[in-house]
């Protein structure tokens, strides 16, 4: 199935948390990204920061993405970006990854931002590919393990 119109972000409620937590990518892709359960959890106890959101279309839930916006962090990638994005397995490669970062760049340019930054984990199965051809470069900044990657609004 292909992307279509019907295409929605929902903010995570009681009656979608469900739905959101089963979203799942594939087993060799996990250490790139933690599970839903997680990112819900560290965004419950960061409510102004984490901007969580279910991706669905024509009902059917896609995806998980969170944005975090926290512009008067010392860090400057950390101002605003994409802090998890998971994609479900049998929903990737059809362009929802690209709505995904799509929708938290609208958020950041409606709250002022010039640009988003995402960390991500080099790897074969990692999303690195995936970001370069949206458009990110890296900053040069490393934090841990993690490639800081930019995209200019
Ligand atoms: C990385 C991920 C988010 C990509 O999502 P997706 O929905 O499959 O990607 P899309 O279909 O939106 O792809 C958008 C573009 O990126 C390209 N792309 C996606 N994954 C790619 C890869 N691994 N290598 C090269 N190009 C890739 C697509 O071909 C497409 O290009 P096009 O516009 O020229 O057709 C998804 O695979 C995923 O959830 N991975 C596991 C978790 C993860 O690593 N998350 C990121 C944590 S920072």
């Amino acid at each position: 199935m292909s992307i279509t119109r019907k295409t929605v972000l929902e903010p995570i409620t009681t009656d979608n948390l469900a739905e959101a937590v089963r979203i799942a990518v594939r087993p060799d892709q996990e250490r790139f990204v933690a599970p839903v359960v997680q990112s819900l959890a560290e965004a419950y106890t960061q409510p102004d920061v984490a901007w969580p959101r279910l991706v669905r279309d024509e009902g059917r839930p896609v995806a998980f993405v969170m944005g975090a916006f926290d512009p008067t962090s010392e860090i400057d990638f950390f101002r605003a970006g994409i802090w998890r994005l998971n994609v479900a397995a049998e929903s990737q490669g059809q362009g929802y990854g690209r709505v995904a970062v799509e929708a938290v760049a609208e958020e950041a340019r409606a709250r002022g931002q010039q640009r988003i930054t995402v960390l991500w984990v080099p790897g074969d199965a990692g999303p690195e590919r995936f970001y370069l051809r949206l458009g990110f470069r890296p900053t040069g900044q490393v934090l841990e393990d993690q490639v800081v990657g930019e995209l200019l609004l």
